[in-house]
């Protein structure tokens, strides 16, 4: 099935009963409502969306945008919108407070506005405690829903319409996995999609497998559709998304590995470049590492999270390897890959991190040279069975230990950004330059920005750029003439 137009569904009877086909009848039901409301107010009605985390997120909230979009809402930049709907993430605890703070804004907003409709969804959204809290404390807030029935979003609305009171749909895991509902993009050259939902890895920090549920993956003829779709609408470049790419296809019924995925999704004509995040590295294959080595398009990019590199703090984290075993992946991804860019998260002050502990995530950063790395101070997350661990690490000495690090990282990372000074490399063109409106701003395959001047006809198109000079963190470059290399 394709996106349906709402012109031609019936709502003078039931709502029908197949999932989707009843999702696109609400949407018909509120988008005659939301004409009737811009008529009555002499102005289109508007909708904020702010999304909160990760690329999931960043995803789940196009989907978002796309059901506004489709019932009739001009979506806007300003929370002072007659819908606002935070898309949120619990990852850490500074991602639930700031939630809170915005919270305490919207409250004044709606004081102003009280049409105004404010919804909650996302991880932050699948923890009890939360909710209660929402519902006692922010008795403004009109629907709170969470990871596994954004596709119900029109219904809740229209639900909320008819009931006048909080409306609250939360679900413990997802029932199935829906396709074809309407999707906003963000950028008309490069999306995400997503390949599987959840994540059955237990880390002992993590808090995600009890936000986002077991691991679901999709159906390869779904993903390949998205994507041939995608590409005839000029898209080049794809990330796949998945909190374990590595564990794709498992539970299919005719399972199927991630490399085999990706050796289909490399058959699709018109695609420049495929991105894909995160792999585990308990069990990155080494048929993916042969099928990232043969491909054209697989960009020349690798996040694989260490988290720490401490083999006794990898055991608790429950990470299934040891920091040797990390270290001998990285040598043969490199030895098959040569000049890949690495990446990493990394996590400061787990319980019980001693010195020596630390001591041995700088040293895995000085043995895999990271272009770069997310560092995180650990935070206790309820209900994770690292929150019951003791000896939870203190304050100073994580910060001390966290500066330490970022050093480290930051002197790396600038030694290597350079390397490929000089070479004629192939920049797929995102923007003009918003400080210096004569130059077009791009993307390595190994995701480093590069600046040149050019004309915004490149956007979207790849175009070999020579690499005149590195600036920290970025090349300027300079176009090789009739080198847009494009379809
Ligand atoms: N504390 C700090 N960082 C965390 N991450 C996940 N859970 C926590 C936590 N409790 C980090 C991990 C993961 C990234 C997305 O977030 O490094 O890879
Ligand atoms: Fe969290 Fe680990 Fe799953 Fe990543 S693999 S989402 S860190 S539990």
């Amino acid at each position: 099935m394709q996106e349906m137009n709402l012109e031609h569904i019936d709502i003078s009877g039931k709502p029908p009963i197949e999932e989707i086909e009843k999702q696109y009848y609400y949407m018909a039901i509120l988008k005659k409502w939301v004409e009737k409301k811009s008529k009555e107010l002499g102005r289109p009605l508007t909708c904020c969306t702010v999304t909160f985390g990760c690329q999931m997120n960043a995803r789940d909230s196009e989907k978002i945008v796309g059901i506004f979009e489709k019932i009739g809402y001009q979506m806007v930049e300003d929370e002072h919108a007659d819908f606002v709907i935070f898309n949120t993430c619990t990852v850490r605890e500074n991602a639930n407070l700031k939630v809170y703070g915005r919270l305490g804004y919207l409250k004044k907003l709606k004081e102003q506005n009280p049409h105004m409709m404010i919804a909650l969804c996302g991880c932050m959204m699948q923890e009890d405690a939360v909710v209660e809290k929402i519902r006692q404390s922010y008795r403004f807030v009109d629907i709170i829903f969470g990871t596994h029935n954004i596709f119900k979003l029109a219904e809740l609305i229209h639900t909320r319409l008819e009931s006048k009171s909080m409306i609250i749909d939360i679900w413990k895991d997802a029932v199935e996995i829906v396709e074809d509902l309407p999707s906003e993009r963000k950028y008309s050259f490069k999306a995400g999609v997503n390949i599987m939902f959840g994540c059955n890895n237990f880390c002992t920090y993590c808090i995600v497998p009890y936000v986002r549920g077991r691991e679901r993956s999709r159906n390869p003829k779904d993903i390949i559709r998205e994507i041939e779709a995608l590409t005839a609408d000029g898209v080049v470049e794809i990330m796949l998304l998945g909190q374990n790419v590595n564990s794709y296809g498992k539970n299919l019924e005719v399972p199927m590995t991630f490399a085999q995925l990706l050796e289909e999704i490399e058959k699709v004509d018109g695609l420049e470049r495929i991105r894909f995040m995160t792999p585990h590295p308990k069990d990155l294959s080494d048929e993916l590492i042969e099928v990232m080595s043969k491909s054209k398009k697989i960009c020349n990019h690798l996040h694989l999270p260490v988290q720490s590199g401490s083999s006794r703090i990898l055991k608790m984290m429950n990470r299934h390897y040891t920091k040797e075993q990390y270290l001998e992946l990285v040598d043969k991804i490199k030895e098959k890959v040569p000049n890949i860019s690495l990446t990493t998260d990394i996590i400061v002050g787990f319980p019980g991190e001693t010195e020596e502990d630390f001591l041995e995530t700088m040293d895995v950063v000085k043995k895999v040279r990271y272009d770069s790395a997310y560092t995180f101070i650990y935070s206790k997350r309820t209900g994770t069975p690292a929150a019951q661990m003791e000896e939870q690490v203190g304050e100073d000495v994580i910060k001390n230990r966290f500066d330490r690090l970022l050093k480290e990282i930051q002197s790396i990372s600038a030694e290597l950004v350079g390397r490929d000074a000089g070479t004629i490399q192939k920049v797929l063109v995102e923007e003009v330059n918003s400080q210096n409106h004569a130059l077009m701003t791009g993307r390595l395959s190994n995701n480093i920005l590069v600046h040149f001047e050019g004309n915004k006809d490149l956007i979207g198109r790849i175009a070999e750029v020579k690499l005149t000079e590195c600036k920290g963190f970025y090349y300027m470059g300079k176009l090789v003439e009739g080198s847009d290399s494009t379809i």
